[in-house]
């Protein structure tokens, strides 16, 4: 193939890759703003290198028109989650999506590989737009927990170290380091429901205060500022004993608050009308 090709042939993949990254950043974001659990950690994603395609081609003896059609992870995007639970759940919305048509799952934490490797993993297509028209792509995603991810990582760098042929005595303790991370993946579920409850708290403690700064921030524009100090020093008063039902409390208050200033403003804004008519 034509050198100069590459980039052009990989230029969707890079765009592939940026959009699904951003698409499942919003989707967590999306969680966090209803106040609801996210079962991801974090998204991230790359184009393969020329140079491990191309080792990939040779080992696989793929000819260069189907390359595209064969490695099936030139886009890679991995999905962390904290909880074995949460893959599923990140599973069935991929299968929901209408953007995304699921190819093929390789369920890896079901049927773990005999190195110790345990991962779920889809290949899916997705289409992009570039300036030639419309193209499919094929993208795997990987989804893990982030002790799986701790897992596959280092025994990566290992298989690179040794090429593939890792020694019996590393082997034996990454074998045993596998176990160790099911059992992990395990105590971790078994005390999920306390951690998703201490998460949601944290995230719903920030989204009030979220919330509370925007409606004080636009009283500022409808109140008189002795009223606005007023509330405000209420809220720190508030924050400071730091308990969450009172913040709740306090939060709808000022929703109150703010709608009766509205309508008040309203009010005047006809008023002002009916003097100019
Ligand atoms: P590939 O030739 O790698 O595409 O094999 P495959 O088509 O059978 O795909 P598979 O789903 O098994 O693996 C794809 C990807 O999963 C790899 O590129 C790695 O990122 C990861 N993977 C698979 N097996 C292992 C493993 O034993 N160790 C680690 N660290 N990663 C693995
Ligand atoms: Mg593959």
């Amino acid at each position: 193939m034509d050198i100069r090709l590459w980039h052009q042939i990989l230029s969707p993949y890079e765009q592939a890759v940026d959009e699904l990254m951003m698409k499942f950043r919003y989707m967590k974001r999306e969680y966090q703003e209803r106040g609801q659990y996210c079962p991801i950690e974090h998204v991230i994603g790359r184009v393969k290198s020329i140079s491990s395609i191309m080792e990939k081609m040779q080992k696989k003896n793929v000819p260069e028109e189907r390359m595209e059609e064969e490695i099936e992870d030139i886009a890679g995007i991995r999905i962390i989650c904290q909880f074995v639970e949460d893959i599923s759940r990140i599973a069935d919305e991929i299968g929901r999506r209408s953007d995304l048509e699921v190819l093929e799952i390789k369920d890896y934490i079901r049927n773990q590989k005999d190195s110790g490797y345990r991962s779920y993993h889809l290949v899916v297509r997705y289409s992009v737009e570039t300036i030639d028209g419309r193209k499919d792509i094929n993208v795997e995603i990987q989804i893990r927990t982030m002790a799986m991810d701790f897992w596959a990582t280092v025994e990566h760098s290992l298989q690179y170290k040794y090429k593939g042929r890792i020694p019996e005595r590393v082997s034996s303790r990454l074998s045993k380091a596998a176990n160790a991370i099911i059992s992990l993946d395990d105590e971790m579920s078994s005390v999920r429901e306390d951690i998703m409850d201490a998460q949601l708290s944290s995230q719903l403690r920030y989204n009030l205060i979220e919330d509370i700064v925007g409606s004080i921030e636009n009283l500022y524009r409808m109140a008189s500022r002795r009223e606005v100090e007023k509330i405000q020093e209420e809220f720190y008063r508030i924050y400071q004993q730091g308990n969450i039902e009172d913040l709740k409390q306090y939060h709808d208050q000022l929703d109150l608050i703010a709608q009766a200033y509205k309508a008040q403003k309203n009010r005047q804004g006809d008023g002002i009308k009916q003097v100019a008519e």
